[in-house]
């Protein structure tokens, strides 16, 4: 497989008509008058925009009716060296999602991007790379539960991929999948919300990542969906960066490139979410 591939969905089919995690506003979106999905199409341009400046090739899957959430394209799988694990939703709103990214990852698999789709079994919940994010530089999985992925689909995750899963209880309905309080940087940093996690999900972090790589994100960063940010070696691209944030980042050596994704985030999602990597590598290249 050349380059590196990112899966977005169209957004034809996209808005907020019910509510499923807190930040939800269908209101919102309605007061739009009819204008939200033309400004949602914007939006999500500029995203795709800022991915291929970045150096990502943008592969599309079709929108479907009656799946507007469908745009948020990392919860439809776990993906690493290849392989992809699809998702099996908590809400039923979500459910008909299954069945259309199965057909499309099959179709990867003929178009050579993937090598294999494997199955998770019934009555287990897990929403995706939303809730089990590869860090490059630990070699391994962390993955939210809780709200939305069951607690059993760790050792699923493990068994699949056979790669380290370190299982994080989310604590609160708010940052209800683990994207949204959590991100790994290139640089072995990790970014993250701490009372988003259980006591017990923060210390597994403080065990495996050193004091001076933890940085805790502030509330007001956290709900900006700064933490759910698109990081590609020394690129993070991000929606709306509060000053402060962005100023540790830039210390670090990241170059943060704001996208504005306020349509996303009626929803409860920013770049990361709206986003599958089909390029990251467990193995060395
Ligand atoms: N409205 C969507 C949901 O509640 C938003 C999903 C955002 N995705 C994410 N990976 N955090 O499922």
């Amino acid at each position: 497989m050349d380059g590196r591939h990112v899966i977005m969905a169209e957004v034809d089919h996209y808005e907020v008509c019910y509510t499923i995690n807190p930040w939800m506003r269908p209101e919102q979106w309605q007061q739009g008058e009819g204008g939200s999905r033309a400004v949602a199409r914007r939006q999500w341009s500029a995203l795709a925009e800022r991915l291929r400046a970045a150096g990502m090739v943008v592969v599309t899957v079709p929108a479907a009716v009656g799946q507007p959430d469908l745009v948020f394209t990392a919860n439809s799988a776990v993906v690493l060296d290849g392989r992809a694990l699809p998702a099996r939703f908590r809400h039923r709103e979500r459910r008909g999602e299954e069945a259309h990214f199965r057909r499309f990852f099959e179709e990867l698999v003929d178009r050579g991007l993937l090598s294999e789709v494997g199955r998770l079994p019934d009555g287990i919940f897990q929403e995706g790379a939303g809730d089990c994010i590869w860090d490059a530089s630990r070699g391994l999985f962390w993955a939210g539960h809780g709200p939305r992925s069951s607690a059993a689909a760790l050792s699923e995750i493990g068994a699949f991929f056979h790669r380290e899963v370190v299982g994080l209880k989310l604590a609160t309905d708010r940052y209800y999948h683990l994207d949204t309080c959590f991100l790994p940087l290139s640089g072995g940093e990790v970014l993250y919300y701490p009372p988003a996690f259980s006591p017990a999900a923060r210390t597994a972090i403080a065990k495996r990542v050193p004091r001076d790589k933890l940085i805790a994100a502030s509330a007001e960063e956290a709900a900006a969906f700064s933490l759910n940010a698109v990081n590609i070696g020394r690129d993070l691209i991000m929606a709306a960066p509060p000053p402060r944030l962005r100023a540790r980042l830039e210390g670090l050596g990241y170059h943060c490139i704001p996208v504005e994704l306020s349509s996303f985030v009626l929803s409860g999602g920013a770049a990361f979410c709206m986003t599958l990597r089909l390029d990251l590598k467990g193995s060395p290249p």
